[in-house]
């Protein structure tokens, strides 16, 4: 039995002082309602350390949006794991679409970042999917796994790794998959990574799935059989409606 994940990725959105207000709201709402579930928030950079406070001792994890995969050094901007460790990051997201489209992250890119995260002793979130032209062309299957095979490529171990499946025509555009569509994607990858790494690895593999996430599908989508909870945009930015979505995963 998988644990069930549910992340929210905030994305570039909440200063400090709101980011603590929407974390504390979320505590309250969801209580000790995780018990059976992992949950964490990623909030910008920013927020990170004040998020962490606000979270305290509830169990919330406390998730990247990013890293860049050498140590440390002349790279402006950027930030390194050891000072996501530092901060008491859990987790850190990585090849989001968002990244991909308009950062120009390759899969090798995305392959050197979850090796660096990995080294460090954080869990990497990595993000696979297909955007409308190329589902439409057919090719979805044939994609996402490419992005799993090169993302993964000389990772030995899993046991700190999840895949977030997110079709970039389902992100941010109220647009859902629909809960077959995301399991017949699901179970594609699960069987990519059960064909590099065997029956019990691919088994313990959690996938989640992302894009219109709302409390309204949740329940729906995470009922699948290969669907194992989700990255949360949008929803995550409203205490309630995350609240709700994390009750849908952990009941
Ligand atoms: P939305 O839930 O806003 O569609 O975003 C999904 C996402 O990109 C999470 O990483």
């Amino acid at each position: 039995m998988r644990t069930k994940i549910v992340v929210g990725n905030w994305k570039m959105n909440k200063t400090v002082e709101e980011g603590v207000g929407l974390t504390t709201a979320i505590l309250e709402l969801i209580g000790d309602g995780m018990a059976d579930c992992e949950v964490g928030v990623a909030p910008p950079f920013t927020a990170l350390d004040g998020v962490k406070r606000a979270i305290g001792r509830s169990g919330i994890r406390l998730v990247a949006q990013n890293c860049h995969h050498e140590d440390d050094g002349a790279y402006t901007g950027e930030v390194s794991v050891r000072m996501l460790d530092s901060l008491g990051c859990a987790s850190v997201i990585l090849g989001h679409s968002e990244r991909r489209q308009l950062f120009g992250e390759t899969s090798a890119v995305v392959n050197l970042k979850v090796k660096k995260a990995l080294g460090a002793g954080l869990q990497a979130i990595m993000c696979v999917g297909e955007t409308l032209d190329e589902r439409e062309r057919g090719v979805t299957e044939e994609l996402v796994t490419g992005q799993v095979r090169e993302g993964l490529d000389g990772v030995d171990d899993l046991e700190n790794v999840v895949i977030a499946y997110e079709p970039v025509w389902a992100i941010g555009t109220g647009k859902t998959a629909t809960p077959g569509q995301a399991q017949e994607v699901h179970a594609s990858i699960r069987r990519t990574v059960r064909d590099i790494y065997g029956e019990t690895v691919a088994g313990r593999l959690r996938i989640q799935y992302g894009g219109s996430v709302k409390p309204s599908n949740a329940a729906e989508l995470f009922s699948m059989p290969d669907i194992d909870g989700g990255l949360i945009g949008g929803a995550s930015l409203k205490a309630e409606d995350f609240a709700a979505i994390v009750r849908a995963a952990c009941c």
